[in-house]
Order: C-alpha cells, then sequence, then structure tokens
C-alpha cells in the first residue's frame, strides 16, 4: 500500500549550483516515478481512477502511497493521506513535508482534495505540491491550494 522508497537522500536537496527550474523538475520526476509505482498498488475497483502520491521530508526521505477504497464508500483514503500517514507511522509527527507529488491513471487533471490538503497543511505549511493541471504539470504551494489553512495552536 505505501512505504518508504528511500533513505535520507542527497538528491532530494536543493543544489546551490543549480538552476531552480532544473531542480524543480529533477525533484518532480523523481516523485513522479515514486507515485507511478505506488498507483499500480492502488485498490480501486468502485471508481476505477487509480492515485499515487509520493513526498519528500524537509530530511530528503520519501514516502508513497495509493487510494484504497472500501465497498462503504467513504472509508477511501487518497493517495496523499495514504502516503502522509505512512510517514508519521515511520518518522512520528514532527516529519515536515518538503513536496509532494500526485498521479492518476486517466493521465487527467487532479489536484489533492479538499480533505488531503488540510492534511498535507498539518505536517508541511511550507510543502509544495506537484500536480497534473489542465495544461501540464502544475508546482503550487501548500497555502496557494488552501489559504486559511485550519491550525489548532
Ligand atoms: N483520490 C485520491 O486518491 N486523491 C485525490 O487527490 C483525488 C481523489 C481518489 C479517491 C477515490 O478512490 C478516487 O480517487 C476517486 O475519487
Amino acid at each position: 500500500m505505501s512505504g518508504k522508497c528511500y533513505y535520507a537522500n542527497s538528491d532530494f536537496r536543493s543544489k546551490p549550483d543549480m538552476p531552480k527550474a532544473r531542480f524543480d523538475r529533477e525533484l518532480r520526476n523523481r516523485l513522479l516515478g515514486a507515485a507511478r509505482t505506488a498507483m499500480k498498488r492502488a485498490h480501486a475497483p468502485y471508481s476505477h481512477f487509480k492515485v499515487g502520491a509520493a513526498l519528500v521530508t524537509t530530511s530528503g526521505e520519501v514516502f508513497t502511497g495509493c487510494n484504497v477504497e472500501n465497498a462503504s464508500y467513504g472509508m477511501t483514503n487518497c493517495a496523499e493521506r495514504t502516503a502522509i500517514f505512512s510517514a508519521v507511522a515511520q518518522l512520528g509527527s514532527k516529519m515536515q513535508i518538503e513536496a509532494i507529488a500526485v498521479v492518476n491513471d486517466h493521465g487527467v487533471p487532479c489536484s489533492p482534495c479538499g480533505a488531503c490538503r488540510q492534511v498535507i497543511y498539518e505536517f508541511g505549511p511550507r510543502a509544495s505540491v506537484f500536480f497534473p493541471g489542465a495544461k501540464g504539470w502544475k508546482k503550487l504551494s501548500i497555502t496557494e491550494l488552501l489559504p486559511e489553512g485550519f491550525r489548532l495552536k
């Protein structure tokens, strides 16, 4: 269903000598590769819409997730939350998301749902989110996707 793919990996850290656009593209491609692998494991017999997600933490560790549906439809867990919950289970709740990427097996635009945006915000208030938009890949910050996210402080 999900799991840690790589341990602290310098490939996921920005390098002072690399242009930002190139770093972003390489980061996105690495996350998308991991997300596609997880997507193939999705349990989506009801929607027939498989989704995969991969996140990298601020310490450079990658976790993946897929959507897991249920005959009681409301019990479905989205790919993004599967990846985040797996990361918390492995690293604990101080884990912070640096970036998260989402893919689907229909090749259609698909940004994280509202519930997942709130969960991303909890563990990555500065996270970047890569997702397929109407005109290709998009990168937005979680606060662009979720202005005024809820915090209990
Ligand atoms: N889904 C995700 O896993 N992530 C998203 O960002 C959007 C929706 C899943 C939930 C359900 O299993 C299927 O896609 C159709 O809604």
